[in-house]
């Protein structure tokens, strides 16, 4: 759903590009994958397609807004990267703060959010600062919440939820799905409807396993360096094609989903 009633100017550009206003999805979490196979293929160290994959960012922050979507999560370093040689890894981190640095004034004159989920305790203290910064001096801002999964992974969140139940002494009968949600790091957004994710493969690599029980998945061969708005727009006509349905039946009558789970 779209969050808001969509402006004169979005109207325009989605009805260009053939995308419904009306079922734009409010959340988008992609996994970003091929930054290394693309640079490969160019005969470049690893790190190169990396650095590449920051102008697929900015488009894909660019569509966002452009499209009415309202939060857009990108999964930028898993619990798994670590296990990445320390020069990649170190080369990943620098880049995360030197973009975040370079980014900033522009996102926030777009009215962008950042925020970061992830155990970000474990990142070096440089990124946590600029990330502290980022989210502090952005706030405010409502056009596009931008989140950042740093050293996420969806059962590291689950474990650390359970933990947090645990030690709050909450009674078994007490818990439920809603005491789940309000535990993850993702406690105050709202599940994903759309997940993209590029390079080929079709897995989702323990990203935000419970958020995406519903979610409609849509993978593309596109590199993620090679990934711009064409690409954004043509995984939201994908998911428009989708019957949602949650495991309820079609209302014809009033042409909406009831829900049962
Ligand atoms: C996956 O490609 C990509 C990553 C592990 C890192 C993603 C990081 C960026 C796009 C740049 C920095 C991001 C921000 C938000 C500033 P891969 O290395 O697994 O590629 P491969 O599957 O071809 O090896």
């Amino acid at each position: 759903m779209a969050a808001e009633h969509p402006t004169a100017e979005r109207q325009t550009f989605l009805a260009k590009h053939g995308v419904n206003a009306d079922s734009v999805p409010q959340h988008v979490a992609i996994i970003m994958d091929g930054n290394g196979r693309w640079a490969k293929d160019r005969g470049e160290e690893r790190v190169f397609g990396h650095m590449h994959g920051v102008d697929s960012v900015r488009a894909a922050v660019e569509a966002s807004l452009k499209s009415g979507v309202r939060y857009l999560t990108l999964y930028a370093f898993s619990t798994e990267n670590w296990n990445r040689p320390k020069q990649e890894v170190d080369a990943l981190m620098d880049l995360l703060v030197r973009t975040l640095v370079h980014e900033l004034e522009d996102l926030m004159s777009k009215g962008v959010r950042l925020r970061a989920i992830g155990d970000l305790s474990s990142l070096p203290e440089a990124a946590q600062a600029q990330l502290k910064e980022a989210e502090e001096r952005t706030a405010h801002l409502t056009g596009l919440d931008l989140v950042l999964a740093l050293s996420y992974s969806a059962k590291w969140e689950l474990v650390e939820a359970v933990r947090q139940i645990v030690r709050e002494g909450l009674a078994p009968e007490d818990i439920d799905t809603a005491t789940l949600d309000r535990h993850l790091t993702t406690a105050d957004l709202p599940d994903p409807e759309l997940m993209i994710r590029t390079s080929g493969e079709r897995r989702i690599s323990n990203f935000m396993l419970w958020q995406l029980a519903y979610a409609e998945f849509h993978f593309t061969p596109v590199m993620w360096p090679d990934f711009r708005e064409a690409h954004f727009l043509e995984a939201i006509r994908d998911y428009q094609r989708r019957e949602r349905r949650f495991g309820g039946l079609l209302d014809t009558n009033h042409n909406e989903w009831n829900q049962e789970a």
